[in-house]
């Protein structure tokens, strides 16, 4: 059997599929549907300072290979997130990593300074400098590469778990931001969060979403997702995982050669919460038969034309 383990920073994964924050709660919430000890990582819901109810509803839409979601960080806030969640992954055996939101710099800072003052089993941390969905903080950091840098560097300071900054594929230039989190020492960047969209019903002539906007996932964003995760490849030297539409273990491969080292398996999630062990059985059949022993060999080794 192929070697599935993957390296970020100095942690070792046992295979590379994670589940995208958002579309897997707190990590606890599907017993039942999938045994997540096989997972490589669970990342977290983005967790604020305070609990958010998120934005009004209609939040989600199906659209053609994808869909639309404005959620706006609904979530229990860190004080719960400390006294509830962190306790029941120290019980766990799949890596977590928690993903963090913030208005301003000072809320990013003060969520994870208050989770390195306790004890716990979580792994590291993604970013989020990429949500869409709200009026303040979130997608205002990551369109600005000093502002990416400086939040970067002020929470490496703060901790020495893994930190991964999450990027929007919504900017001019994903390369340069990703650039900016590798000087402020981050560990890895994750690409991409979703692409801004919009869905009208030509009934009732009515936005499909609350918030007018929201972001598409799915199958319609994989080939946005590649093409981010192949222009940051070639801008820095830390590790990428990749996200965007990834339904099979042909996805996963590609995302390699495109510059990944692992991925994360997202809007698949809400169809069937299953899938990644499915994939995982795929990604095994598929190095074992082209005699692939190392899954991290396929690293960044598309052909181009070029
Ligand atoms: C949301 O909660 O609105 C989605 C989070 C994100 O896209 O980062």
């Amino acid at each position: 059997m192929a070697n599935l383990s993957v390296n970020i920073g100095s942690t070792t994964f046992k295979n590379p599929i994670f589940v995208a924050s958002g579309t897997f709660g707190y990590g606890t919430e599907n017993p039942e549907l999938v045994d997540i000890s096989k997972l490589g990582a669970i990342v977290t819901k983005s967790i604020t300072l305070n609990p958010r109810e998120g934005n009004p509803p209609p939040r989600i839409v199906e659209t053609s290979s994808g869909m639309i979601n404005s959620i706006g960080l609904a979530n229990i806030g860190v004080e719960k997130y400390i006294s509830n969640m962190l306790p029941v992954y120290e019980e766990m055996d799949t890596p977590i990593i928690m993903n963090i939101a913030g208005s301003s710099m000072t809320e990013y800072m003060d969520i994870m300074k208050k989770v390195e003052a306790v004890s716990s089993s979580i792994v590291g941390y993604e970013i989020n400098i990429s949500c869409p969905n709200v009026k303040e903080g979130g997608m205002e950091f990551g369109v600005d590469c000093a502002m990416t840098e400086k939040l970067t560097g002020k929470l490496r300071k703060l901790t020495d778990r893994l930190l991964i900054m999450k990027l929007s594929p919504n900017v001019t230039d994903i390369a340069a931001i990703a650039t900016s989190s590798e000087n402020g020492g981050a560990n890895a960047v994750s690409a991409i969060n979703t692409v801004v969209g919009m869905s009208i019903n030509h009934r009732s002539r009515f936005s499909d979403i609350y918030t007018t906007f929201g972001g598409l996932s799915g199958p319609a964003i994989k080939p946005v997702g590649l093409a981010c995760v192949h222009k940051v490849y070639n801008a820095v030297n830390i590790p990428i995982i990749g996200i965007g539409g990834i339904v099979n273990s042909t996805d996963v491969i590609e995302y390699f050669l495109a510059g990944s080292c692992s991925v994360q398996v997202g809007t698949a999630n809400f169809r069937n919460p299953g899938i990644t062990e499915i994939i995982l059985n795929e990604l095994n059949n598929y190095l074992d038969e082209k005699g692939i022993d190392s899954i991290s060999s396929l690293i960044g080794s598309v052909k181009t034309h070029d």
